[in-house]
C-alpha cells in the first residue's frame, strides 16, 4: 500500500543499530520543528482485542518517549497533535478517556518536564476542554513557561481551519480599529496571528498508522514540510523510527520550490 513512500526510506539506516542511526543524525543539521500525527491508537487496541482506551494508554508512554528523545537531540520544537477539533465525534466514553490523559500526565510526567528544562505550550482552543482537564493543561503551562530547553505543543482541540479563520478575524479587527493598516500584511506579519506564533515552522511531519493525510494539522505552517509517513501505529513508534525519520530527512533535497 504505501510502496511508492517506501521507496524513499533510506536503506542504509535499517540495517544499523539505534545508537548508530542516532549518531549519525547528530552529525548533520536536525530538523528545528518536528510535529507528528500521532495516528492508530484504536487500530492497536482492537488487534488486541481490547478496548481503543487501552491504545490510548499506550500511545501516552510513547508521548513521553518521543519527548525525551527529542530532548536529547536538542530539538528545538516538538508539536503533537494530541486531539483535533474533530475528536468530539468519538464516542463520550473515549472522549471522556482522552480528556483524563493529560491530567495523568500531570502526576506521571510533570516533575520530569521540569527538571529537563522543557517548556509546554497548548494550540488549540481550551475553552470547550472539561474543567480539570484545562486546570491540569494550564498547570503545564505554568509550571513549564519560565523553562528555555526543548518546547513541546500539545495540540489540543486544535483544527489548522478553525486557526486561520480566528487569525482572520483578529486581523480584520486590528484593520478596523487601525491597529495595523492593509500595506502591513505579509506572510510573515500573518504568522503572527497563528497559534504558532514565534516558533519557526514545522521542518519535518510525521504521521503513523499507513495513512497519507494531514487530517486539519498546521495547513499554513506545513507549506514547505518534509512528510513522513510509517505504517507503524502510535502505541508501537520508537526513538528509533524518530531517528529514522529525521535521517531521511536529512537525505531529502529541500529546494522550496528553487533549483539547485
Ligand atoms: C489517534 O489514534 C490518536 C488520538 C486521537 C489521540 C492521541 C493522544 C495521545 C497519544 C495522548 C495525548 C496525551 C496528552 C497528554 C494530551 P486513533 O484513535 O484515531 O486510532 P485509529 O485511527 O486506529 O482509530
Amino acid at each position: 500500500m504505501l510502496d511508492s513512500i517506501k521507496r524513499f526510506v533510506n536503506p542504509a539506516s535499517s540495517s544499523k543499530s539505534t545508537e548508530e542511526i542516532m549518531s549519525k543524525i547528530m552529525k548533520a543539521p536536525l530538523p528545528q520543528h518536528i510535529a507528528i500525527i500521532m495516528d492508530g491508537n484504536g487500530r492497536w487496541a482492537k488487534k488486541r482485542g481490547l478496548p481503543r482506551t487501552a491504545g490510548h494508554a499506550a500511545g501516552m508512554i510513547r508521548v513521553r518517549e518521543v519527548i525525551r528523545a527529542a530532548d536529547e537531540l536538542g530539538i528545538k520544537v516538538l508539536t503533537l497533535y494530541s486531539f483535533s477539533t474533530e475528536n468530539w465525534k468519538r464516542p463520550k466514553q473515549e472522549v471522556e478517556y482522552l480528556m483524563k490523559l493529560p491530567i495523568q500526565f500531570l502526576k506521571t510526567d510533570l516533575q520530569e518536564l521540569v527538571d529537563r528544562n522543557v517548556r509546554v505550550q497548548m494550540l488549540g482552543d481550551l475553552s470547550a476542554i472539561p474543567p480539570t482537564t484545562r486546570s491540569a493543561l494550564h498547570e503545564f503551562v505554568e509550571r513549564t513557561q519560565n523553562n528555555s530547553g526543548l518546547i513541546v505543543n500539545f495540540a489540543i482541540n486544535y483544527g489548522a481551519r478553525d486557526e486561520i479563520m480566528s487569525a482572520i478575524h483578529q486581523l480584520i479587527d486590528d484593520v478596523h480599529s487601525g491597529k495595523i493598516t492593509k500595506d502591513q500584511l505579509d506572510e510573515s506579519f500573518f504568522h503572527q496571528y497563528l497559534l504558532t506564533r514565534g516558533l519557526p515552522d514545522p521542518d519535518l511531519v510525521i504521521r503513523t498508522s499507513g495513512e497519507i493525510r494531514i487530517s486539519n494539522f498546521l495547513l499554513w505552517q506545513i507549506a514547505y514540510s518534509e512528510l513522513w509517513f510509517t505504517e507503524v501505529l502510535w502505541p508501537d513508534f520508537s526513538k528509533r523510527l524518530l531517528y529514522q525519520a529525521i535521517d531521511e530527512f536529512q537525505n531529502r533535497s529541500r529546494r522550496y520550490g528553487a533549483v539547485k
